[in-house]
């Protein structure tokens, strides 16, 4: 079970198993640099870009994180991705739910695009409740008091000028953590979600069409938060605080990570 290593060694993550999707770019990177770091017995990347995420895991050492493909809008690829963790590592201590795709188009009501609408919630809305199902199965027939954490956005709480169906996509993570947290509660399996403001990632500046540093100006902008940049580091200590035995009796929260956001502000 995860909790008394931990303690004992005085790393958050001591002895535990991770799974972190999306963790071959940007912020799920740096999370599973982090749970490393904290001492995770193993960390699997679960991902689509498959050179980057054993770059990653090669990087770090294969003998602390690994790689599996895994498209996360398919059900056998996500039951296989939780099944061969457990055949591997023997259990499952922590769910990162972390991977998500971002509008192409600007995606404005009046010119909204269902395609398009229908495979950002395919990635960010079903794909994550896809991984929530099968890390909590997991959870529960083990009887592990895991910890799932899904990437939400600021997006998933207001209103947006434009990328309305990344935003409505957010808003369903937001929703699915609020349920899996009430389900899931009777087992002792903690669900919360973290929500950043924008931040320079692939995913940002193709979605702004611009490079790192003008997503960091643009975004630094609807932040009250001043004289400081949000980085995927921000975001990884966030995540490492909900997936550790530090927010024990933590469930259900959506943390920001977002400087006070601005509500209104006509970035994206
Ligand atoms: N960058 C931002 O400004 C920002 C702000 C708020 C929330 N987020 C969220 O953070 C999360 C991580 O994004 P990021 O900014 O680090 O971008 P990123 O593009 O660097 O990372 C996203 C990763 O998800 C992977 N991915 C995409 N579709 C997948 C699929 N179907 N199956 C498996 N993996 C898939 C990508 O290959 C990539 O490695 C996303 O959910 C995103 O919506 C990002």
């Amino acid at each position: 079970m995860a909790g008394s290593s931990s303690t004992l060694s005085g790393l958050r993550l001591a002895g535990k198993v991770a799974i972190v999707t999306g963790g071959a770019s940007g912020i799920g990177k740096e999370t599973t640099h982090v749970f490393v770091k904290e001492g995770a017995r193993m960390v699997v990347i679960a991902d689509i870009q498959d050179e980057l995420g054993i770059q990653v895991a090669e990087s770090i050492g294969t003998d602390k994180c690994t790689f599996i493909h895994c498209d996360i809008r398919i059900e056998d690829d996500v039951k296989n991705l939780v099944q061969s963790t457990i055949n591997t590592y023997g259990q499952i201590d922590i769910m990162h739910c972390n991977a998500g795709i971002g509008s192409t188009t600007d995606q404005t009501l009046l010119q909204f695009d269902v395609s398009q609408a229908n495979g950002v919630f395919a990635t960010n809305a079903i794909g994550t409740a896809l991984c929530v199902k099968y890390a909590a199965r997991a959870m529960v027939e083990a009887k592990v008091r895991g910890s799932i954490v899904c990437t939400a956005s600021t997006t998933g709480s207001y209103g947006a000028a434009r990328v309305t169906d990344y935003s409505m996509s957010k808003h369903a993570v937001i929703g699915l953590m609020r349920s899996a947290s009430v389900q899931l509660a009777k087992y002792g399996i903690r669900v919360n979600s973290v929500s950043p403001n924008g931040l320079a990632t692939p995913l940002s500046e193709k979605m702004l069409g611009a490079d790192a540093k003008t997503v960091e100006e643009v975004f630094s902008k609807n932040s009250m938060l001043k004289g400081v940049v949000l980085r995927t580091n921000n975001v990884a200590d966030a995540v490492l605080f909900l997936a550790s035995n530090e927010s024990d009796f933590v469930t259900g929260l959506d943390l920001r990570v977002d400087g006070n956001f601005v509500t209104g502000a006509e970035v994206i």
